[in-house]
């Protein structure tokens, strides 16, 4: 294992993240960290994982990390067991995210705007702000210095701004700014780590079938995955300080 280069993804237990790992661990250069807020949905995804004959990933590649971004002591601890075990992180994958309703019900019934916003920025905004601090003296020590998030299409402001369009901004507020901002985080460490010789990038996997949508999107997770694993090892000059999609460098 010393010789694979190691990777956190968090949010890793199914969807995008789970495809993910599956795809970097498939290469045979990378031991994966399956994050997930339940170390028992790790360790289930990770016998999925080596039970999956269509794409060989071999058990002893994935190692099960419990991290909730939702909780600083959660997040310590899961930086203090990296440290502990490995002394590093080589790369990392901030793909945890949440969609869930987008406004509050007429008749005050359920949780308040101000709630609904405030759960959805503190998973897909502070939770990765947060696990990024906490990972980077892990990172400055890893060999590969890469650092990657999962946005979306959705944030792109100049794709909002069109009227009538799949992307237009009449639908998804709360969801949507969190990936913009989240965008923000994202530049801010590519060009403030760049001279450390970091690779910063963030990915927009596309419409995909996963649970967080209720399975209703139009794109195999498996063919978005693939976007998630170009901003984690693609080439700096087509990653870096960038949201990349299966389309190309998306416009801010
Ligand atoms: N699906 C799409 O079309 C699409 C498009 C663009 C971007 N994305 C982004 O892709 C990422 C992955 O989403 P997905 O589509 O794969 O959805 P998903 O299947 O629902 O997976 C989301 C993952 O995030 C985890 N998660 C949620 N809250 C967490 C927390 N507080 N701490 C740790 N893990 C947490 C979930 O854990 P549990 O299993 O415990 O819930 C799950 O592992 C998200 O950032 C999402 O915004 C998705």
């Amino acid at each position: 294992m010393s010789s694979k280069t190691l990777i956190l993804v968090t949010g890793a237990n199914q969807g995008l993240g789970y495809y993910a790992a599956q795809q970097l661990a498939a290469t045979g250069n990378h031991h994966v960290l399956i994050g997930s807020r339940d170390v028992n949905k790790a360790k289930k995804a990770i016998e999925t994982l080596a039970a999956d004959d269509s794409v060989k990933v071999s058990a002893s590649d994935l190692t099960p990390l419990e991290i909730d971004v939702n909780s600083d002591s959660s997040i310590a601890a899961a930086a203090k067991h990296v440290e502990q075990t490995y002394g590093k992180l080589d790369i990392l994958l901030n793909n945890a995210g949440i969609a869930q309703q987008q406004e509050a019900a007429a008749d005050s019934s359920g949780p308040s705007l101000r709630d609904i916003y405030r759960s959805h920025y503190e998973t897909n905004v502070f939770g990765a702000a947060v696990v990024t601090d906490a990972f980077l003296p892990l990172l400055r020590k890893g060999s590969a210095k890469r650092l990657a998030f999962t946005s979306s299409g959705l944030a792109s402001l100049e794709l909002a701004a069109k009227p009538n369009t799949l992307y237009s901004a009449n639908n998804y507020p709360i969801y949507r700014s969190t990936k913009t901002a989240l965008n923000m985080i994202m530049l801010h460490y590519a060009l403030s780590l760049e001279s450390e010789g970091f690779v910063v990038s963030a990915a927009d996997p596309g419409y995909c079938a996963t649970n967080l949508n209720g399975n209703s999107g139009f794109k195999d997770p498996r063919d978005g995955a693939k976007e998630l694993v170009k901003s984690v090892v693609g080439e700096k000059k087509d990653v870096h300080a960038v949201m990349v999609s299966d389309d190309g460098v998306v416009p801010w």
